[in-house]
């Protein structure tokens, strides 16, 4: 791997429909781990900023807790509105540590 890919957590800390927040190199992100596959997306909502840590996860989507806007983790895409989109980020599964790249 590259230097641009940077240890982010333990597979084993990131539960399936769980919500785990980050900060490799200071920025904050949010892991979430759907359908047994790990994502990556910003853990600031496209809205008005609130961390999306505290929010919901139902299959693919968080839901802020601020206003309960959605997002689609496997694109960042807002639901209702898919032009606006927080950003995602690649993710890598080996060795049992999720690797993130910047
Ligand atoms: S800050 Fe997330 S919905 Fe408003």
């Amino acid at each position: 791997m590259t230097d641009s890919w940077i240890k982010v957590a333990d597979e084993g800390a990131v539960a399936d429909g769980g919500l785990l927040a980050v900060y490799p190199c200071g920025l904050g992100l949010l892991l979430v781990k759907a359908g047994g596959t790990v994502y990556a997306v910003a853990n600031r909502c496209a809205h008005m900023a609130c961390p999306l840590e505290a929010g919901a996860c139902d299959g693919f989507v968080i839901t802020c807790p601020c206003h309960d806007w959605r997002f689609d983790v496997r694109t960042g895409a807002f639901v209702e509105a898919p032009e606006i989109s927080i950003p995602t980020y690649p993710v890598r599964v080996a060795g049992g540590e999720v690797f993130v790249e910047l």
